[in-house]
């Protein structure tokens, strides 16, 4: 007889296992299936999907160990510090990076056996329904249903004619795994992945070249933080075109050669890895929706409402593979709004909170409306602009770099966006998701007594400013 369980959720990553964790704790007989995607040593499927494995925690491992390097090379100095032959192997810094993937991966079979959600090993399937459960093929074996949660993820996006082997031209699998670092590397696509591996590699040496077709440099963020960003990047030796066109890309003994058309005209990229990174794209590889009628919408994302519920009744789909942006706070955020859901609580995702970060050195991070958005808008909104230059504690740290901007309401002075570009933006935001969160203002911001001499008086600072009452600055 199949297995039958009130949950099912298909796919291991942060969308698929918080779901998973959430709905057990919720009295669900839960099971989770991961396919075989990332299987470790002794070809077991890892969990924690691209997040873990080859995303969010590898890339965040390497990118504190190249800072550290450059810090080392770079920073110490100006503290009296010499630290004169300083090197870096890699191989030790990518050992160190697949030892924390292990403890992470290997701590979620942890959660699972701690809250009692069934592990189920292998690619799951829709094969139909049997009365009102949902019949799903998982590897060998059938089980059934009440309520199955889709959270397959995604993938890279790959370009014709720019064969990925992940030796010489990699996506983010392959450059999160370099033995050394190239003499030359481009990177097609200046988005997140593209700066944060970039930044990585650059920092070890390497000669890095960014090509972006967008005419504008992170058309996503706040263009005052995108401006700021570039002038930062460009200076540390990022060599990133914007505007440009792609043309033919060869692979030859010697390297890869791209080329391309920027505002100048046609040009050769010479480089002996090439990073391509435009976009992440929905995967429903095999999860034969058709046989149960599930609705894609014309991007090829699972189709869902603002609560995540697909087009079938009791199938909900969750994270990278539906609509919104592709972040593992978000994918977890639904799955946890569906497994509340599914206990008829009144499960919430506010999707105007969702902070989104890039973590280069400055990091960059933000939430809520950006200034170009409100202007589209027509919103009418005083903004409130205080340098790192101003806090005691970044000098002191000596990395006074950049600046936070809010940006609140003219009329209500409720906060409607917050913009950082700075050492430690990630964890600063945290203030301003909060805030906004419990639709709070400018003034409540100000308000608040914030420890000194920290980074966060700056967002405090910048509250202020909205009012033109800044204190420091
Ligand atoms: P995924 O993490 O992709 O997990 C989906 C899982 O489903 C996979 O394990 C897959 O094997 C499995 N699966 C797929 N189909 C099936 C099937 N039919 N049957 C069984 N299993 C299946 N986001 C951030 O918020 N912060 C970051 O710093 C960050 N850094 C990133 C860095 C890189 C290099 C990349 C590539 C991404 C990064 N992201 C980051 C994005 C983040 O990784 C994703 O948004 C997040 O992993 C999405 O979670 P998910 O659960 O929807 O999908
Ligand atoms: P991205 O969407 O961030 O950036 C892709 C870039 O490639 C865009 O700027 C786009 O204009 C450009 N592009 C597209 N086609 C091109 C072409 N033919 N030639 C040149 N440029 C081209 O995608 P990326 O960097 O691949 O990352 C995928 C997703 O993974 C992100 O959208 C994000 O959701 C997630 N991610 C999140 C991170 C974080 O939160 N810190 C870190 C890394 C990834």
């Amino acid at each position: 007889m199949s297995k039958q369980f009130d949950v099912l959720v298909i796919g291991g990553g942060p969308g698929g296992y918080v779901a998973a964790i959430r709905a057990a704790q919720l009295g669900f007989n839960t099971a989770c299936a991961e396919s075989n995607a990332y299987a470790d040593p002794k070809g077991e499927p890892r969990l924690g999907g691209t997040c873990l494995n080859v995303g969010c925690i590898p890339s965040k491992a390497l990118l504190r160990s190249s800072e550290l390097y450059e810090e080392a090379n770079h920073s110490f100095a100006m503290h009296g510090i010499s630290a004169k032959g300083v090197s870096i192997d890699v191989g030790t810094m990518i050992g160190r990076k697949n030892t924390i993937v292990t403890q992470l991966t290997g701590g979620i079979r942890g959660l699972f056996k701690k809250n009692k959600v069934t592990g189920l090993n292998g690619h799951a399937s829709f094969a139909g329904k049997e009365g009102e459960l949902y019949k799903v093929k998982v590897g060998e074996e059938e089980v059934l249903a009440k309520h199955v949660i889709i959270a397959t993820g995604s993938k890279p996006r790959h370009l014709d004619g720019i064969p990925v082997d992940n030796k010489v031209i990699c996506d983010n699998v392959g450059a999160l795994d370099f033995d050394a670092a190239p003499k030359r590397l481009g990177v097609i696509g200046a988005g997140v992945i593209g700066l944060e591996m970039g930044s990585v590699w650059r920092r070890l040496g390497t000669d890095v070249t960014v090509l972006e077709a967008a005419p504008d440099f992170l058309p996503f963020a706040d263009q005052d933080i995108a401006k700021e960003a570039l002038k930062l990047f460009t200076k540390q030796g990022l060599k990133i075109t914007t505007g440009i066109k792609l043309g033919k890309v060869s692979v030859a003994k010697k390297g890869v050669t791209v080329e391309y058309e920027d505002k100048d005209g046609a040009k050769k990229l010479e480089c002996d890895k090439l990073i391509v990174s435009v976009g992440r794209i929905p995967n429903t590889d095999g999860l034969n929706g058709d046989a149960v009628g599930l609705k894609l919408n014309e991007r090829g994302q699972v189709e869902v409402n603002g609560h995540c519920q697909t087009n079938l009744p009791n199938v909900w789909a969750v994270g990278d593979v539906v609509r919104g942006p592709m972040l593992a706070h978000k994918a977890s955020e639904e799955g946890v709004m569906v497994a509340e859901l599914i206990a008829g609580q009144a499960g919430h995702c506010n999707f105007e909170t969702i902070p989104g970060v890039v973590y280069t050195h400055p990091e960059i991070a933000w939430v809520g409306k950006t200034e170009q958005q409100l202007k589209a808008e027509g919103i009418a909104y005083k903004p409130g602009k205080v340098p790192f230059m101003a806090s005691g504690r970044a000098l002191g740290n000596g990395d006074a770099s950049g600046f936070v901007k809010v940006l609140a309401c003219a009329k209500t002075d409720r906060i409607l966006g917050v913009h950082i570009i700075g050492n430690s933006a990630s964890e600063l935001i945290a203030e301003a998701v909060v805030t906004m969160e419990f639709a709070g203002a400018s003034e409540d911001l100000g308000r608040i007594c914030h420890a000194h001499p920290t980074l966060s008086e700056i967002v405090h600072e910048a509250a202020l400013a909205c009012d033109k009452r800044s204190l420091h600055f």
